[in-house]
């Protein structure tokens, strides 16, 4: 067939999609035990809300976002990330005081694709808003944290740095600027580019790792208040049990940042993917949106990522398979619709064939116990066969859900 997905993204089929639908529902769950509600918001947005909100110097806005008017000659983008727009529906709502939501979905960024840098890509991703308290960004972190490594992800680390707020990093910003521009010949073109614009960028471009290792770091010159907050958090953290190191190069892709800044990272995948996640505190985003001053600090992980790091345990899609002789399946139907409702994952074929292949079936969806209504069923009673052992045993059609519970 000549009609493929698009270069970067990626088509999720069963058997793959078992272990993305056991991330997902685990991030719901763990997202709602925290206490973050749902929210959802346009996966595209007006362009401005990106271009001002994730900052005109940071790659993503220069290079990779997915941009277009609409026919009514407005531009949008498409989403590179979820924060800036669950500020701008926060403003636009007139919401005032704390929300914390959670939310999941697709992003878009046009990079170079590759294992685990995709086009499309999925996050999941969570907003503490309107708490400036260094309680919320270690909620946040440690949420994080406990998510992968439940999720199997090894080895589970944050890298940690604070990067000052208004009052102490324009004077860092400048101490920068002068130590690179005294280096300037030694970097990257585009480093050196971004170097008029934000120096701070320049601290993340790869390339120029060697010649910025010495650099100051944003660390050096925070404010009593910062770094107060920033010693909060630790304390906060290390009573959490949540493993964390400082890196003070950590300055993040995208501008918003102030005071608190992380990544995740694991061991099992290498190079330069090994970011699971990341976030940190935004204080100034708010008001960069054109909206009143709102705290926050949140957090976005890439189920991409998770997906390769995790290891993969072939998950069974159903627990049940119903299989029927020749002349019982209407009474098949019958059990099969009283599994489903005792919340039993449970499944039979389409149409009637021999039990052969209904065997091969289960098999293939990994089903624990075939359940084979055949004559029996006169007594009210079903064979059920476990596909480990090949044991089986006959026993009452209601006592079927107790026996699956205990097998
Ligand atoms: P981010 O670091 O740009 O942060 O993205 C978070 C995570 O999304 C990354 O660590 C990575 O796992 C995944 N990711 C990013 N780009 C790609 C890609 N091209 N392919 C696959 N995975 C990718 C944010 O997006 C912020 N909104 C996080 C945040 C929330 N900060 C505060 N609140």
């Amino acid at each position: 067939m000549s009609l493929r997905a698009p270069k970067g993204t990626d088509d999720i089929l069963p058997p793959a999609s078992r272990v993305w639908r056991r991330l997902l529902n685990a991030w719901e769950q763990m997202a709602e035990v925290y206490g973050y509600d749902l929210i959802m918001v346009p996966i595209f947005e007006m362009t401005e809300v990106f271009s001002r909100g994730v900052g005109e110097s940071s790659e993503v806005v220069q290079k990779q976002m997915y941009t277009f008017d609409d026919k009514g000659g407005r531009s949008l983008t498409l989403r590179p990330e979820g924060t800036a727009g669950v500020v701008r529906a926060f403003l636009q709502a007139g919401a005032q005081g704390v929300m914390k939501v959670s939310y999941s979905g697709p992003m878009f960024r046009y990079e170079r694709p590759q294992a685990g840098r995709r086009r499309q890509f999925y996050q999941v991703g969570l907003e503490y808003l309107g708490s400036p308290e260094p309680d919320a960004d270690a909620e946040v972190i440690e949420l994080g944290y406990r998510y992968l490594t439940s999720a199997g992800v090894p080895d589970v680390t944050v890298r940690l740095n604070s990067l000052g707020d208004a009052a102490c990093r324009p004077a860092y910003v400048e101490i920068l600027r002068s130590w690179l521009e005294d280096r300037r010949s030694l970097l990257c073109a585009d480093s050196q580019q971004t170097l008029d614009l934000n120096p701070m960028r320049v601290l993340d471009c790869k390339i120029c790792a060697d010649v910025v290792a010495e650099a100051p770091s944003p660390v050096d010159s925070l404010c009593d208040a910062c770094q107060a907050h920033f010693a909060s958090v630790q304390e906060r953290l290390v009573a959490d049990g949540v493993r964390y190191l400082l890196d003070p190069r950590l300055v993040r892709g995208l501008d918003y940042y102030t005071r608190t800044a992380f990544e995740y990272v694991g061991s099992a995948l290498d190079s330069a993917q090994t970011a699971l996640g990341g976030g940190g505190r935004y204080d100034g985003l708010a008001e960069v949106l054109g909206g009143p001053p709102v705290p926050g600090v949140g957090l976005a992980l890439g189920i991409d990522r998770i997906v390769l790091s995790v290891p993969d345990p072939e998950l069974p899609a159903i627990d049940v398979f119903v299989a029927n002789t020749d002349t019982r399946r209407a009474e098949a139907l019958l059990m099969l619709g009283e599994l489903r409702s005792s919340g039993i994952r449970s499944d039979n074929l389409p149409d009637q064939r021999s039990l052969k292949a209904q065997f091969k079936a289960a098999d293939r969806r990994g089903a624990r116990a075939v359940v084979v209504v055949g004559d029996e069923w006169e007594t009210g009673q079903v064979v059920v066969k476990r596909l480990d052992d090949g044991s089986q045993e006959t026993i009452a059609r209601e006592e079927i859900a107790t026996w699956l519970k205990s097998h």
